[in-house]
């Protein structure tokens, strides 16, 4: 209390002292020229060391994401040089940290605490890409609110999330971070997130104590890396860049995201990381984003590997030159700013404006009145694990779980008849990788396994289990990165499994990746089911029983042999705390799937990039009317395995009376398509309807379809509900070349349907 004391007295002696504005370009967040004020007469008091000091930032290396760098944080502590530090947690440690560094600051600057809190901090939501094929944008914002709810209560301030890279290459293991392929829903997605993150109307909701600034990340085109290999280049084209990887970033900035993280990756040449055209021209000047940029972990000392910057003093002089505030472990900024101003080679304003973004975000989180007020111990005991969110972890699972296969109606599983299951696989008694990789937090153990869930659900029923593991998952050496092959001997299991299987109606599997074979640096070539698993699936095959395969990974993976053998697959992808609940409730129809895919399947990973929204090119394949020189492969179709919008139901709907009520509109007009949309099958349900449309000439190639729209529509058993969409001049436009959204005259394709690839409703119209 007495340190509070102090603080307070110090700053309004700063602010009786200050007197003038500091001369810079620097534009505040808030608009606010009260925390304007602030932010200047604390600036002006601090030395040049301080200021530098503020732009430094640490990890507690608790899950560590790059070399552990040797780095000097102790000695920068004690000289309050050190203005942020992430992944460390827990009220009472971080407090203890803060504690530290005010005894250290002579301004008495509170450090910001950051964290990846991706999908939950110690109640872990489905990963991103899973909860995205929920469609259901108000379930993602409240995980994202429960995230931050749980975060802030622990001590962390700063979530380096929403990842909004767009994705389109299932080899590269951070498809598990975001939103899928579509540019129209990962903006939605990332919008929802930020809200959720961040929750906040106004700058002013910053300063509650549950609230916490928001990072979109990676800035940009990430998600691009060549031949899906992590921190790989990226080439991509401007129009590419507005068309496909800018908007969930803009979109951020319109929902008032705080901060942005850089990209590994070079772009077109250029490092992100000290890249002008991304953070001058079109982060700042064109978007007017006045948040705070931090890079990515060691990003700068990277610019070295890159070959754009001949030592690390150069690599702080291109980075602050390309508008970047914060460093990330790199210790670029703190070792070399202040060499850099003497030598006349950045100006002491550069470091001002830097500084200026850091301070404004300290003072909106309510920082400087008390820094300890994210450090809540009695707040965390009542809301981290709370049963509010284990149940909103249950939905979230239940809602992100994909049923892409079911013949003969082989699911659900009948609670009434009694049939004995064989459960057979890794996963059945896997606990640890349900949570995929960015798990941050919290207790494993306490993560539902699919065994305990189906025992749970079946408990009062005549199903009964008999178990076998049949075989390993590969596991991955970290020390070398690379897959541990020595479990060549697993198929000792396969006996044991296949007379299991024998002895039983069913045969249900349960497979997947091991969480470290994706996230992070986790990169595949082969996107096959890993180890022996597929032998094992052809060992219980040939036992001619029908086989219900549950899969848990992070990518889409080649499923061509298994969507071929196999009666039904549901993809559960990592379903964090409550997976097991979650897929028991599925199988057993307690919970009508009702998820569909925001990646593609592929049929093999020759066909990658492979997305529903792709050109049609001068030589489009067409199957019915085949011929030579078309743009198709010989050996494999052009079609995906699974696309883009694909999931099934235990009921069906049907799409009748679509109406438009125009078939064609001029500037300033709009169409309305209404529909009406039945369920028709045996049970309630939920169906995702999907609008796509299709420019047939423009002045520049456009897309064979993009999303447009969609409805998540919940039907009971008969029901019938009307929907409407608008279709107007902004869904039909596009960026010209001049980077200039235009809408050209023309006629537009319009679908109506359940997925991607349902060409079913279609219809003709135009704009004039
Ligand atoms: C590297 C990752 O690319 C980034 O997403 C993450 O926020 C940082 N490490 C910090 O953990």
């Amino acid at each position: 209390m007495n340190k509070l004391i102090g603080l307070s007295i110090i700053l309004s002696l700063v602010f009786a002292c200050s007197t003038e504005k500091h001369s810079s370009q620097w534009q505040s967040y808030s608009g606010d020229p009260v925390i304007e004020y602030k932010v200047d007469s604390v600036l002006s008091l601090m030395t040049l060391d301080e200021k530098i000091g503020q732009m430094n930032q640490y990890s507690g290396n608790f899950a560590s994401t790059g070399a552990v760098s040797d780095n000097q944080s102790g000695k920068y502590l004690k000289k309050g040089m050190i203005g942020s530090t992430f992944n460390v947690f827990g009220a009472d440690h971080l407090r203890m940290l803060q504690e530290q560094n005010l005894k250290y600051s002579r301004l008495k600057i509170p450090m910001l605490f950051a964290a990846d809190v991706i999908h939950g901090l110690e109640t872990t939501f489905p990963i991103p890409l899973a909860e995205a094929c929920s469609w259901d944008l108000e379930l993602m914002e409240q995980t994202a609110r429960a995230a931050a709810e749980e975060a802030t209560a622990s001590g962390v301030a700063w979530n380096f999330a929403p990842m909004i890279d767009i994705a389109r290459d299932p080899r590269w293991g951070r498809v598990m971070e975001g939103a899928g392929e579509d540019v129209f829903l990962a903006t939605q997605v990332a919008r929802a997130r930020v809200r959720g993150f961040q929750g906040i109307s106004n700058y002013r909701d910053l300063s509650k104590p549950n609230t916490m600034m928001a990072c979109a990340k990676h800035f940009v085109g990430y998600g691009a890396a060549q031949g899906g290999r992590d921190y790989h280049s990226v080439d991509v084209s401007e129009q590419s860049l507005y068309d496909t990887y800018f908007p969930p970033f803009e979109a951020a900035i319109d929902e008032g995201v705080t901060s942005f993280m850089t990209a590994f990756n070079d772009l077109n040449g250029v490092p992100c990381t000290a890249n002008n055209y991304l953070y001058k021209d079109v982060l700042r000047d064109a978007w007017g984003f006045k948040g705070m940029v931090v890079t990515d972990y060691t990003a700068i000392m990277e610019l070295m590997h890159h070959g754009f910057a001949r030592d690390l003093k150069q690599g702080a002089q291109l980075s602050l030159d390309a508008g970047i505030d914060m460093d990330m472990i790199s210790e670029a900024f703190v070792t070399h700013l202040k060499e850099l101003v003497e030598e006349g080679k950045v100006s002491e304003k550069q470091i001002d404006v830097a500084v200026s973004r850091i301070l404004e975000m300290k003072f909106l989180l309510g920082l400087f009145d008390d820094p300890y007020r994210y450090f809540d111990a009695e707040r965390q005991k009542q809301v981290v694990m709370s049963e509010a969110n284990q149940s909103l972890a249950l939905l979230a699972a239940q809602q992100s779980i994909v049923l892409l296969k079911n013949e003969g109606k082989v699911l659900p599983l009948s609670t009434e008849i009694a049939k004995k299951v064989a459960l057979i696989g890794p996963f059945v008694d896997e606990r640890e990788s349900l949570n995929g990789e960015w798990a941050i937090k919290g207790d494993r153990s306490q993560s539902v396994t699919l065994r305990e869930g189906l025992e749970a659900r079946y408990k009062d029923s005549k199903v009964q289990f008999a178990y076998a593991e049949g075989t390993e998952l590969p596991l991955l050496d970290r020390s070398t990165m690379k897959a541990e092959k020595d479990n060549q001997d697993a198929e000792r299991g396969f006996a044991e499994a296949v007379k299991v299987a024998k002895a039983s109606d069913i045969i249900l599997v349960a497979m997947g990746e091991n969480f470290h074979w994706s996230g992070e640096a986790a990169c595949r070539t082969d996107i096959t089911l890993p180890g022996n698993q597929r032998e094992l699936l052809k060992a219980l095959k040939q036992t001619g029983k029908p086989i219900i395969l549950v899969l848990f990974n992070g990518r889409p993976l080649d499923l061509s042999w298994e969507a071929e053998h196999v009666d039904a697959i549901v993809e559960a992808w990592y379903p964090g705390l409550m997976a097991g609940h979650a897929v028991a409730d599925v199988l057993s129809g307690k919970v009508n799937p009702s998820a569909k895919l925001v990646m593609t399947f592929p049929r093999n990973v020759g066909q990658i990039p492979i997305y529903y929204n792709a050109k049609n090119t001068g030589r489009p394949f067409d199957a019915k009317a085949p011929s030579d020189y078309k743009s198709s492969y010989i050996d494999v179709d052009n079609t995906p395995l699974y696309p883009f919008g694909h999931g099934l139901s235990y009921t069906s709907f049907e799409y009748t009376n679509i109406m438009l009520n125009a078939e064609s509109f001029g500037k300033g007009e709009a169409v309305k398509l209404k529909a009406d949309i039945v369920n028709s099958g045996d049970c309630d349900g939920a169906e995702i309807v999907q609008l796509y449309i299709r420019d047939r000439v423009a002045s520049l190639t456009r897309p064979v379809k993009e999303l447009k729209d969609f409805r998540k529509v919940v039907l009971r058993k008969g029901e019938t509900k009307t929907i409407e969409f608008t279709i107007d001049e902004a869904m039909l436009s596009f960026r010209d070349k001049n980077r200039k959204q235009i809408t050209e005259p023309g006629e537009f394709d319009i679908w109506l349907g359940a997925s991607s690839d349902d060409e079913s409703n279609r219809f003709v119209i135009s704009f004039k």
